[in-house]
């Protein structure tokens, strides 16, 4: 018998009704338990449903090929090719017309992926470096429209560059018109924030919160008499919490997420998301509900907008992390990326401790080898202050220091203050109940560029170039993307300038956002000055990255004990060939017998290792990626 002919496209609605039933089986356990309620989640699912089928219809035809392509290789992140830039817009190109003449400069260095720092319109005068924002559907006016932002993914995306913003989903400015309806009384915008009458409640929270910004910013609340309220602020007092208890939350940022993803977004920073539920009792962190949160969101954006992939911010310690990358239920279903603050963390205590103990224990112990469809983004420094997310527990696995301990010496010792050490950094947030102290400072001045420029000192400038170069080598090996953020591929050193600006002078964090440096920029190629030195370094490391398949974030990385207190190990393993990374914390030469093939190269200096018999010899700070 004939059947009946069907043409062989499916046409958008039949195409949506299959993606729906797919996703729909990752969304109904998480939305069960978040907003279920006495009616099921029926009711729930429909309006997410209805949200989803809406944007889908809008979603504009270079995104929908885009989607197309993703849903062919939807491990396309996973690529030893992707590498991230991450940069304020002014300070590094001016405003989204004068982005794509940069667009060079990110390809010159290899980029494939552009986090534009926060640039949807923020509060008037000082908004967290625009993590308060009044709306999210207007650009920042200073850096231009919506409609040069789309210009500009396009142009990113030509070039092949995918566009990471920032979605603050914690907290809204209170500025926010969801925050003046609030204020003004409207009891359906009210209960989009964490609002209480009487201060019992908060008093009785607060008993078991930290504070995020104890000096600036103390406390998690905020009493504001015109209302009679006090608000959950765990930021500074203008950033609201959201109410994630609340659905019409959840909708309200979909749809918000979806509309920017019509907008050409690819890659959604997802911030401060340990905080996004509360419970009575407990820190208020990193609740399972939170990571209920992230599957719904990450999976009905999959529905949508397939082209589109999340990236959590969780600054928190090891076995808080490593659940946003989806364990147990959420396995594959969750973020697809989230920043390995400890591996950052590490990198700094075994510098300054030339002793790589600590890390090869916190690296090997907590985390898993490989994720299913997620991996983590590798950094060395970012806008934010360094928290010495380093445990009691952890610490008590060494010899000779403690927790308290070691966080205050790590402290000291990027502050300037410890004898003998090269960093010039500065101490943040200073808690004096906790004895808490963070660390600002830029990758090069927390490594020794600045005070050995000053010095003049030429030989503590190659030591500092090399110790700069072995970061960047760790982050582009240890398995995720790298992130390279504006400034460090040229050792750009910390700036005071935003001392002279009301806005900002409160806040220390400045210091490592200096403004981009085009003449430097410029002498790359040429200039034996310690920017073209390390930029070259920067884009060598990258270009073999890019030609390593081995480093393709999906292949399982194993943390190994090196037997040298001096040397980081780890193995990347291929299914073809493993590589053997190794990186010297010390400014000595250090020997390692490690069991490498004879014939084994270096791939970064594409000569074989120094060999003394069955020992290798690593240089001060080098780094090695052997391959047999
Ligand atoms: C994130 C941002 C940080 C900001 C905070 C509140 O941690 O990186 O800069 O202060 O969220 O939005």
């Amino acid at each position: 018998m004939k059947r009946p002919r069907q043409p062989a496209t499916l046409n958008r609605e039949e195409a949506f009704a299959l993606r729906w039933r797919r996703g729909r089986r990752d969304l109904i356990g998480p939305i069960t338990r978040l907003y279920g309620g006495t009616e099921g989640p029926g009711p729930i699912l429909e309006r997410i449903r209805q949200v989803l089928a809406r944007h889908w219809a809008a979603r504009p035809a270079d995104l929908r090929r885009l989607d197309l392509e993703r849903d062919v290789d939807p491990d396309w992140f996973l690529s030893e090719e992707m590498v991230a830039y991450v940069f304020y817009l002014d300070r590094f190109a001016g405003g989204l017309k004068d982005l794509p003449a940069r667009i060079d400069y990110l390809k010159d260095l290899g980029v494939t992926y552009a986090h534009v720092m926060p640039c949807l319109m923020p509060r008037p005068g000082a908004s967290d470096g625009g993590y308060a924002v009044m709306d999210y559907r207007r650009i920042d006016p200073k850096l231009g429209t919506m409609a040069d932002f789309r210009r500009a993914t396009l142009s990113l995306r030509a070039a092949g560059i995918s566009t990471c913003i920032d979605m603050v989903l914690n907290h809204t400015a209170k500025e926010h018109e969801w925050a003046r309806r609030a204020r003004g009384g409207d009891p359906f915008y009210q209960d989009f924030y964490l609002m209480f009458d009487d201060p019992d409640l908060p008093q009785r929270y607060e008993r078991t919160l930290t504070e995020v910004f104890p000096d600036q910013a103390p406390g998690n609340f905020t009493h504001y008499p015109d209302m009679g309220k006090w608000v959950w602020t765990t930021f500074n007092e203008y950033q609201w919490d959201l109410n994630w208890r609340n659905p019409e939350v959840f909708l309200a940022i979909l749809d918000t997420i979806l509309f920017l993803a019509g907008k050409g977004v690819e890659i959604f920073r997802l911030d401060a998301v340990a905080f996004m539920w509360k419970r009575m009792g407990t820190s208020c962190q990193n609740l399972p509900e939170v990571h209920d949160i992230l599957q719904a969101l990450t999976q009905a954006t999959r529905i949508a907008a397939p082209a589109v992939i999340h990236k959590a911010e969780a600054i928190v310690g090891p076995t808080d992390l490593v659940p946003y990358l989806g364990q147990d239920t959420h396995q594959g279903r969750e973020s697809q990326l989230a920043y390995h603050n400890n591996l950052m963390v590490q990198f700094w205590s075994s510098l300054a401790s030339r002793d790589t103990r600590l890390m090869t224990h916190v690296l090997r112990s907590h985390f898993p080898e490989s994720f299913r469809r997620a991996c983590f983004a590798t950094y060395i420094r970012c806008h934010d202050d360094i928290g010495w997310a380093i445990t009691e527990e952890d610490a008590a696995h060494m010899p000779h220091i403690t927790g308290p301990g070691h966080r205050a010496f790590l402290a000291d010792f990027y502050a300037g203050r410890f004898r003998g050490s090269f960093a010039r950094g500065a101490d943040f947030q200073v808690n004096a109940v906790t004895g808490d102290r963070r660390t600002n400072g830029s990758f090069a001045s927390l490594a020794g560029l600045e005070a050995a420029m000053e010095a003049g000192d030429g030989a503590a400038i190659d030591a500092a170039i090399a110790r700069i170069l072995m970061g960047h080598a760790l982050i582009a090996s240890f398995g995720g993307i790298p992130l390279i953020y504006m400034g460090d591929e040229l050792g750009l050193t910390n700036d005071d300038g935003y001392l002279a600006d009301p806005a900002r002078a409160g806040d220390g964090r400045w210091m490592q956002r200096p403004p981009m440096d085009w003449d430097r920029a410029a002498e790359v190629d040429t200039s034996d000055a310690p920017h073209g030195r390390i930029y070259r370094g920067v884009r060598h490391i990258l270009a073999v990255r890019k030609a390593t398949l081995q480093l393709a974030s999906g292949i399982p990385t194993r943390v190994i004990d090196s037997g040298n207190t001096g040397v980081f190990a780890y193995l990347r393993l291929g299914d073809d060939r493993t590589i053997t990374c190794l990186c010297n914390f010390t400014e000595r030469f250090q020997d390692v017998a490690l069991d490498v093939p004879a014939g084994a190269i270096d791939l970064l200096s594409g000569a074989p290792p120094l060999r003394d018999g069955p020992v290798l010899r690593l240089p001060p700070y080098a780094a090695l990626w052997l391959r047999a």
